[in-house]
């Protein structure tokens, strides 16, 4: 028996038991005749002592362990002469009558504390070590509570967990596929999947009514913050249902998932806002709503002056910053810089301050006059001691910057509370959008996704394309896209009409999507579903600002495993059985 407790277990009460623990050594310290080791598992961390007085031999070899040490020791619980009240353990200590060395380990390369001195990097090369880091095993634990709600809610509303294969045929769905070399077929390549999107829609068309997976997808494309080459769905699909059906389930799942773990409960229905409302007044499909701050366009009462910048733009928003008036200079340049930063892409800023005097100061004073400003002011609804924030041009580019300076404000202001959560459905997506580099329509969730039913005609016969509404949706938390789905076309005739909108040919189509094409021919049940990111879910739950503190092993900023250093080459003898040749393109 290597132990008879854990590390976190032992209590006052247990005073005078025997016992045998076994864990990590995280810190050995001397005082006087007494050596105190502190012992750590994944449940906690219990104090050794040993009584140079008492056995000089074991005292000895417990001052000679060093950080990380595994141990198993066997002794007298005891309560403390000088106790911590800031561990569950804090109470006693173990008098140590035999110590055994496991297995004795190097110097870390950083320390295994709640805030280590390890970098980024160093972290990420050992990660093992990291993850014996309380901070993130915890942000695991959550992971794995996630998951428990999760399976719990939707096998209890009778959902199959069933799993879709790794290796399947590359199909276009909006990222880049990772492709994998097929041995025993030579030339030919499986891809991993993006999402288990064709499989689960085959899944309804083979009557399972319900499914459900926690499952690896795979995307080839730029990463971010939110954003791994690998990553976790709690992927989703049912048959019979509308729109409705699905949300209000899911919403269920959500409520339930904050209510068990973080004990916030939503008493309301969540918001459903229309996409075209979420770009129109927030410049985002996925508006955080922890605040308001909403865009006021003011296009027409500013184009009466010479101001050619104004007069010269296709939209002139504003935003109210309230109480912001006494904004330095330095503050509103920096606020400046900030839109005019390449990602951005503003040209530049105007502002009008509503002193708390009542009067109106502008960075465009030369044009307008006070009773202009006053009219924006009035629109905004705007009091004295506010700040207005102008940003002007082409419509869409305007209304994405003008999103980014809210979110900066909201921020500055402290409206972005990571205790508050503030969840909508973003819903009414259009059906596809233009390919400015490809001219051609692509699909904006993928091309599955139905249209509402008044448009179908529309795809079927090539008409108002821009304007077709999708039965599509989003679940957006704290300005963060968890989840997203959509009722799917299960008609073999408007299925082949998108991929005709999409720019494929029926053969294209056919090699592509034939298998899903031919299912539908086989009663396929109107059917649809959601997919939430794992990942971000739990970095939501657990407040962080990367997935990548939620996740076992993650890559880095360019896709890379810097623990095993993957992706690696390959020797040619591999090569030769996948028979492939490497030719590197500059
Ligand atoms: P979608 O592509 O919107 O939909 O993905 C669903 C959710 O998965 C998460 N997500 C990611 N998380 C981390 N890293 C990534 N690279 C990444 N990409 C996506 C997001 C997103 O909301 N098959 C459809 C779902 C459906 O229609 O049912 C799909 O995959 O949280």
């Amino acid at each position: 028996m290597y132990r008879s407790h854990t590390c976190g277990e032992l209590r006052i009460e247990q005073t005078g038991a025997q016992v045998t623990l076994a864990g990590w050594v995280q810190r050995t310290r001397k005082l006087g005749g007494m050596t105190f080791v502190d012992l750590r598992d994944r449940y906690g961390i219990t104090q050794l002592a040993f009584d140079e007085a008492v056995n000089k031999d074991l005292s000895d070899r417990a001052q000679k362990l060093g950080r990380e040490f595994v141990v198993q020791v066997v002794g007298t619980v005891a309560e403390r002469s000088s106790k911590n009240a800031k561990i569950p353990t804090g109470d006693i200590e173990i008098v140590v009558s035999d110590l055994i060395i496991l297995n004795a380990a190097e110097t870390p390369p950083f320390t295994i504390e709640d805030n280590t001195d390890g970098g980024d990097d160093l972290r990420m090369k050992y990660r093992y070590l990291d993850l014996r880091r309380n901070a993130v095993r915890k942000n695991m634990e959550l992971r794995n509570r996630l998951c428990f709600e999760a399976r719990n809610y939707l096998i209890a509303q009778d959902f199959i967990e069933t799993e879709t294969p790794v290796l399947i045929r590359s199909s276009p769905e909006g990222a880049r596929d990772f492709v994998v070399p097929s041995r025993m077929n030579p030339g030919e390549f499986y891809a991993l999947p993006q999402s288990p999107q064709q499989f689960k829609q085959l899944l309804m068309v083979a009557g399972f009514d319900r499914y459900f997976q926690i499952v690896k997808c795979f995307r080839d494309e730029d990463l971010r913050a939110d954003r791994q080459p690998e990553f976790t769905q709690i992927d989703c699909e049912m048959s019979f249902v509308e729109q409705d059906d699905v949300l209000e389930l899911f919403e269920g799942m959500v409520k339930t998932v904050f209510k068990n773990i973080k004990g916030v409960e939503f008493d309301q229905p969540f918001p459903r806002m229309p996409y075209a409302e979420a770009m129109e007044f927030y410049g985002s499909d996925k508006p955080d709503i922890r605040f308001g701050m909403r865009f006021v366009d003011i296009t027409k009462e500013v184009q009466t002056k010479d101001f050619v910048v104004f007069n010269s733009a296709e939209y002139v928003g504003a935003i109210l910053a309230e109480g912001c008036a006494g904004y330095t200079r330095k503050e509103l340049d920096g606020l400046t810089d900030f839109v005019k930063r390449p990602q951005i892409g503003a040209k530049g800023m105007v502002y009008v301050k509503y002193e708390a005097d009542g009067t109106l100061k502008s960075s465009v004073d030369k044009f307008y006059t006070p009773d202009d400003l006053k009219a924006w002011a009035d629109k905004l609804g705007a009091k004295p001691g506010d700040l207005i924030l102008i940003l002007s041009g082409d419509k869409p580019k305007t209304l994405k910057a003008l999103g980014e300076l809210r979110l900066e404000m909201g921020m500055r202001l402290g409206l972005r509370d990571k205790n508050v959560y503030a969840p909508l459905w973003v819903v009414d997506f259009p059906l596809l959008e233009w390919d400015e580099e490809a001219q051609r329509f692509s699909a904006m969730h993928h091309p599955f996704t139905s249209p509402k039913p008044e448009h179908v005609e529309w795809v079927k016969t090539q008409t108002n394309l821009k304007d077709v509404c999708a039965n599509a949706y989003d679940i957006v938390i704290n300005g963060v896209e968890l989840g997203g789905g959509s009722i799917r076309i299960h008609d073999k005739d408007l299925q082949a009409a998108m991929f005709k909108c999409l720019g494929f040919t029926p053969e294209k189509a056919e090699y592509q999507f034939g298998f899903l094409m031919n299912a539908f021919k086989f009663g396929a049940p109107p059917h649809g579903g959601i997919a939430f990111g794992l990942d971000r879910f739990v970095s939501m739950l657990a407040g962080l600002d990367s997935i990548r503190d939620c996740i076992a092993f993650p890559k880095n900023n360019s896709g890379r495993d810097v623990m095993s250093d993957a992706p690696s080459i390959i020797d040619d003898e591999q090569l030769k059985e996948l028979n492939l040749v490497v030719k590197l393109e500059k």
